[in-house]
């Protein structure tokens, strides 16, 4: 019997967990089309991503106020959304990659706002979100942790096995 539900346990957890995992694999490779201008570099100075310094190190930017790392020069479209205190989430993000200059027109005030990002991502945004999520200190990588709706989907999805004793 509690081996039944051990299994059954297992079964549940192997059916949910790669597929949070593979988003993240998805969106590292993605990453790849970012990396002309984006690097990623831990604060004790491990690389993660190589890339180049046109865009700013993007270590930890779910959850990094907006336009904020120091030592880059950001444009001003980006600065005014900074400055009214906005914060990147997860969603705030797709909408950025997606469209970057479109994005700051909608939310930094400015209607005419210009971005210095000219690359929009038009497929596998939440992919490539998920995989910068994950590249962050341990508190911020797992938003299941603090939002438990978060890791609902994935659950609803997966019927789990009948238990029949
Ligand atoms: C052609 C160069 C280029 C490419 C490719 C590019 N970016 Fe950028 N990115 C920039 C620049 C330049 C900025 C600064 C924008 C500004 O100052 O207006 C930026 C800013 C950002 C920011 C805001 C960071 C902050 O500190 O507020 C994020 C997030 C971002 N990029 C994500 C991405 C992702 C994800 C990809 C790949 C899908 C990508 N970028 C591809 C050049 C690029």
């Amino acid at each position: 019997m509690t081996r039944t539900l051990l299994l059954a346990a297992a079964a549940v957890i192997s059916i949910t967990g790669p597929s949070l995992a593979q988003d993240v694999a998805a969106g590292e490779k993605q990453f790849a089309k970012c990396r002309a201008c984006h690097y990623i570099t831990a604060p004790d100075g491990a690389v993660i991503q190589k890339g180049g310094k046109i865009g700013p190190n993007l270590y930890g930017v779910v959850g990094r106020p907006i336009a904020s790392y120091p030592d880059f020069k950001y444009g001003e479209g980006i600065l005014t959304a900074g400055a009214a205190g906005l914060v990147w989430d997860e969603a705030s993000l797709v909408g950025y990659v997606t469209d970057p200059q479109e994005w700051l027109q909608a939310n930094s005030g400015d209607p005419k706002a210009k971005s210095k990002m000219a690359y929009k991502l038009t497929k596998g945004q939440e992919d490539v979100v998920a995989y910068l999520a994950s590249v962050a200190p341990a508190v911020a990588a797992d938003p299941a942790a603090v939002d438990p709706a978060a890791a609902a989907p994935a659950a609803d999805g997966a019927a789990p096995p009948a238990v029949t004793n």
